[in-house]
């Protein structure tokens, strides 16, 4: 898929179908988040990729604002190390790569940042230096994802983007 296309179609999805997402696929999103550069490259971030069904469903008792995950084929959890003031950038950029790496190849996928901090770090066994700061949640998606199905709700470019200084509208 064209990248433009890709970011374009993509919206959060929290409700997945049984199938499950062949290996090749589940590699790619891995790779994507590999392949991704973070701040002075340190590389400081590491996954947890849950796919048993059970683990799946602590992951939702860990969290707030994700208990969809339990339905999900797989997820991943982001750790960063926040001893770099980047580290939330860092898991931003991986996220969204993986992501767009899943939708091309229509996987979909939703994220969460509500979580049981201690709870989850002691579940999946988290070293105390590497904090869970994303998790994702991906699979076939419950119901066919088309453009009219949900339209994404976003401000316009010129509520959003000002030519040269702040407040000045002129470019859009
Ligand atoms: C920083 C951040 C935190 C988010 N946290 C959650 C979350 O805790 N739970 C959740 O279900 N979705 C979460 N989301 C997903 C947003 O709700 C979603 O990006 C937004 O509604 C736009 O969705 P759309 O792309 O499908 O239009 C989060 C997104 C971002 C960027």
């Amino acid at each position: 898929m064209d990248t433009f296309e890709c970011i374009k179609t993509k919206i959060e999805v929290r409700e997945f179908s049984k199938r499950d997402v062949p290996s090749e696929i589940r590699k790619k999103v891995l790779e994507a988040a590999r392949l991704t550069g973070t701040g002075l490259n340190t590389q400081h971030w590491r996954f947890i990729l849950v796919d048993n069904k059970d683990n799946l469903k602590k992951l939702a008792e860990d969290s707030t604002s994700g208990s969809w995950v339990a339905g999900a084929n797989f997820a991943i959890i982001i750790l960063t190390n926040p001893k770099y003031h980047f580290h939330s950038i860092d898991a931003g950029r991986v996220l969204q790569n993986m992501q767009l790496a899943a939708w091309n190849s229509q996987i979909c996928s939703g994220l969460f940042t509500g979580i049981k901090q201690e709870q989850l770090q002691t579940d999946f066994e988290i070293p105390e230096n590497l904090s869970p700061t994303i998790i994702a949640g991906f699979g076939y998606p419950a119901r066919e994802v088309t453009g009219k199905m949900k339209k994404k709700n976003r401000l316009q470019l010129h509520e959003l983007v000002y030519y040269e200084k702040y407040g000045n509208s002129e470019l859009v």
